[in-house]
């Protein structure tokens, strides 16, 4: 199977937690972009959902979802998204497409994460993908020292902004061994918006895709 077939066999497999008649939340990615392709056949089943980008807000509409206001919104029962990594305790590193402080907001609301995600992004330790940090642009060379002062590399993401009008430094050679205790420490550098570790609040449920079907972790 192609890297495209068992994101979509993932995608499609995450329809079984939506809940009828309750909201969706929906991530931001090419993996969620199947779920939003997916989803659509159920559209009349659901009233509405919440976007964590502008990308997936609009891709929603064309398929003629309605997409609320996360301030609107109490109660999510599911947030369905994609990982840039994941590890056996379904924390992840996200933030691949620059989406992760709306990500991170739209989660915080749900009650279940379901992460989908293609094989090639399970991994033992994190890290060897470059972490993104969403960061306010005037405090990005500040924040890039301390990053630096935590054993890592900070890259700008050249001719990038974020959704909120932010910019991104992609983390490399970071050794992420307490993904819990580094997520903690990078929020606490002035100037940090979000940093794409998800490992306080990581995924509820993992959907991996594999040459041998779509396993699932909890
Ligand atoms: C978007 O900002 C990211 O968090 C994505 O969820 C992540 O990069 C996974 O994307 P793909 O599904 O495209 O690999």
């Amino acid at each position: 199977m192609t890297q495209d077939e068992l994101k979509q066999a993932v995608a499609r497999a995450a329809l079984a937690y939506v809940v009828p008649d309750a909201i969706v939340g929906v991530g931001t990615g090419s993996t969620a972009n199947f779920f939003i392709d997916a989803l659509a056949e159920m559209k009349d089943r659901i009233p509405a959902a919440v976007a964590s980008s502008e990308a997936t807000r609009k891709r929603l509409e064309g398929h003629g979802i309605r997409v609320l206001d996360l301030n609107e919104v109490s109660e999510m029962p599911i947030y369905v998204d994609g990982a840039d990594e994941v590890n056996a305790r379904l924390h992840m590193i996200k933030g691949g497409g620059g989406a992760l402080t709306r990500e991170k907001i739209v989660a915080a609301v749900a009650t279940k994460f379901v992460c989908i995600a293609d094989a090639s992004k399970q991994v033992e330790v994190m890290g060897r993908f470059p972490l993104p940090v969403e960061v306010i642009p005037m405090a990005r060379a500040h924040v890039a020292r301390q990053l630096a002062k935590l054993g890592g590399r900070p890259a700008l993401r050249e001719g990038f902004v974020t959704d909120n009008g932010n910019l991104i430094l992609d983390v490399h050679g970071l050794a992420i061994d307490d993904p819990e205790a580094l997520e903690a420490e990078i929020n606490q550098i002035v100037g940090v918006v979000t940093n794409g570790l998800f490992a306080l609040r990581g995924a509820d449920v993992l959907l991996l895709g594999t040459a041998d079907g779509v396993k699932t972790f909890v």
